[in-house]
């Protein structure tokens, strides 16, 4: 028997999960792991919420909250988005647990002591405002290596690279908005240059990965790997295990893969084998996936298998198979412009499994993928309505109200028969080989060509018409559209459980009857009662607009968390100002610099508004500033206060009043 542990990415317990999520690793994730199961390999498959690092701290500054406080409300809404849409979990864990930290302590120590990781004093980003280190993201800036403007001190978003805060160019805080200085601190450093060699005779054994994921690995090598930082000065993480590092935790990068071991004891604990986890991490012959987005590559492809060598206990990866991003109608999905569609908001409209058939077309395999309600509507209605769920309640309903069951010892099938039965026979394993070379779109594909292909055979037998002069023909016919919804129950369970536990139970079968190679045998081997048919799916309205799903400040649970008090929003100094003077920054093609007219005195200002507007547009123009906003370095220059406008899928919209107001006129 095959050995399997799947994981999937340990998402931020500092937001909901919104459908790239989803797309891009726990379906596909939550997919594979159905189909081996099904398929009878032994397989666990393990996550947890990644509750450290400053992804949370940020959240917890921003929203006046303790990191626990953030960690504990988000794992529970994680959680239950995930029980929302039936991706199930054979342990979903969490990095805050003392389990978690024991074994990630445990972890540091065995490579500390065989000499991977050093002590060095560093020079490091420190905000002279903000009395603070700036590990990761807080300090943003310049990427060394692509040019992107907004690259975070760890990793650029643009390229994926991993960086280190002093090598962003021109970096700020994100705190306040200040270059930060330079200040002295000591750290561990993990020998990922030990790891070239190694790294590269193992990747090169990996041609069977996807292209694109072995491509980028790969070259990152050959480009040269540095010794990394693996802590920070930071209060929220695990404790760096030695006595000299007091008040110094694990990066989160270092101790959130770790996670993947950690909720696999978990795991054995809870099923009563404390053992069982080193069936999976300590054999070879164990098959570990990890599935993760793009922008988890580099640490699943080099640093995690590099302290796996480290540590050289454990099992590596045996594949990787990452997905690129999905958009949303066009537009890169972003959380903080509240471009996404939250998954919290989905389950109060739909059904489960027409989530997943939506998410599941546009799983971004090879390249970036998009989500539109228009596609996700026709798709459900035309698909899932007029092809699966017609041709399995056409078949079933016929049967129960003319045939009565269908009879085991059925015989007689003639060659016309002979096409849909190798058809039948061949089905598991053609879906089979797409799933398991992560080809889930087109799986998909081949189930709903098999399903229109039932749908075919039923319009050309006619049963309706031969049942009143051939009862034979017409209970063969029968037969076999019913071993074709027998087949599709249990190949479609991986996308829509749901529906192959509802088919199953329609047909007379109990949940766990059938496994994957059921699929290809067309007999019944018993008289199958029908019991009481139900209908699968149901037409949505195509005319409803879902979008308000998205521009509706959909954060529904955040925004519980979000109210500003009265008093706070009148602290809000906000007045009407006229740019008097419009200028270039050199080396930004988003910024310019204002001279913005406030009645009493001549602002300057910063604005991202260089892509939507000339200067021509902008002078004269009357514009609401939030003027008592803490200034901020931005590109060199200080900008005092800020311009309010629309974000229209991330292109600022100018605001003007409709009358004509005198410079310094107060807005509340
Ligand atoms: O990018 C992220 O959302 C990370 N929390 C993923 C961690 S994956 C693993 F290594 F734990
Ligand atoms: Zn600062």
């Amino acid at each position: 028997m095959k050995k399997y542990l799947i994981t999937s990415a340990l998402p931020y317990a500092n937001g909901p999960l919104h459908i790239g999520h989803i797309a891009g690793v726990y379906l596909p994730a939550d997919i594979y792991t159905r189909y081996r199961k099904l398929k009878g390999d032994y397989v666990i498959h393990v996550c947890g919420t990644d509750e450290h690092g400053v992804a949370i701290t940020i959240k917890a500054d921003r929203e006046g909250k303790s990191p626990r406080e953030i960690v504990d409300f988000y794992h529970k809404n994680v959680k239950e988005s995930f029980d929302g849409l039936n991706i199930c979990f054979d342990n979903f864990s969490r990095t805050s647990l003392p389990l978690h930290h024991k074994v990630s302590q445990e972890f540091f120590l065995r490579i500390y002591e065989k000499g991977y990781i050093y002590r060095k004093e560093i020079e490091q980003l420190y905000c002279a405002n903000c009395n603070r280190f700036l590990p990761d993201r807080y300090v943003e800036g310049t990427c060394p290596f692509c040019g992107y403007d907004r690259a975070r001190g760890d990793q650029c978003e643009q390229c994926g690279r991993w960086l280190e805060p002093k090598e962003l160019i021109n970096p700020f805080c994100t705190i306040c908005g200040h270059r930060p200085i330079v200040k002295t601190s000591f750290h561990y450093y993990f020998k990922l240059k030990d790891f070239e060699k190694p790294l590269y005779d193992w990747l090169s054994s990996k041609a069977y990965w996807k292209e694109n994921v072995l491509n980028q690995a790969l070259s990152w090598v050959r480009d040269g790997l540095e010794d990394r930082a693996i802590t920070r000065d930071l209060p929220w993480g695990v404790p760096v295990p030695l006595e000299e590092a007091a008040g110094k935790v694990l990066y989160v990068w270092f101790d959130a893969p770790i996670g993947y071991i950690s909720s696999t004891i978990e795991w054995a604990n809870k099923v009563g084998k404390p053992d069982e986890w080193k069936n999976f991490w300590l054999d070879p012959d164990t098959k570990i996936i990890h599935f993760i987005g793009k922008d988890n590559i580099v640490f699943h492809t080099l640093i995690w298998p590099a302290m796996l060598m480290a540590h050289g206990e454990y099992t590596l990866p045996d594949n990787v198979p990452a997905n690129e991003f999905l958009n949303l109608m066009g537009s890169k999905l972003s959380t903080s412009r509240n471009w996404a569609i939250w998954i919290p908001d989905l389950l109060s409209k739909y059904p489960s499994d027409y989530i997943r058939y939506g998410l599941s077309h546009v799983i971004p395999e090879t390249k970036d993928s998009d989500f539109s309600f228009e596609e996700f509507k026709t798709r459900i209605n035309s698909e899932l309505v007029n092809n699966l769920g017609n041709f399995v309640n056409r078949t079933l309903t016929f049967i129960k109200n003319y045939i009565g069951l269908v009879r085991h010892n059925l015989v007689g099938f003639r060659d016309q028969d002979l096409e849909i039965i190798s058809e039948i026979e061949n089905f598991p394993q053609q879906v089979g080989n797409h799933l398991e070379n992560f080809e889930f779109r087109k799986a998909l594909k081949e189930i709903m060509a098999f399903s229109q292909k039932g749908n075919q055979y039923f319009d050309y037998e006619k049963p309706w018409s031969t049942r009143k002069v051939d009862k034979e023909k017409t209970e063969r016919t029968l037969y076999l559209c019913a071993s074709m919804v027998k087949a599709l129950s249990i190949i479609i369970e991986p996308y829509l459980p749901d529906s192959a536990r509802r088919i199953r139970n329609m047909l007379g079968f109990s949940d766990q009857e059938l496994k994957w190679e059921d699929a290809g045998k067309w007999t019944f081997d018993r008289d199958m009662e029908l019991s009481k048919i139900e209908v699968l799916y149901k037409k949505l309205d195509e005319s409803s607009n879902e979008r308000v799903m998205i521009l509706d400040e959909n954060k529904r649970e955040e925004r519980a968390m979000d109210y500003v008090s009265y008093e706070e929003f009148m602290k809000m100094d906000i007045r009407i100002g006229e740019i008097v003077a419009v200028e270039e920054i050199p080396g930004t093609d988003k910024l310019y610099k204002l001279e913005v007219d406030l009645g009493d005195h001549i602002a300057t200002l910063v604005a991202g508004i260089k892509s939507a507007y000339s200067k021509e547009e902008l002078l004269h123009r009357k514009v609401p500033v939030l003027v008592n906003l803490e200034p901020r370095v931005l590109r060199g220059v200080t900008s005092n206060g800020m311009i309010l406008a629309c974000d229209v899928n991330g292109k600022p919209v100018l605001l003007s009043p409709d009358s004509n107001v005198p410079p310094g006129s107060k807005v509340k």
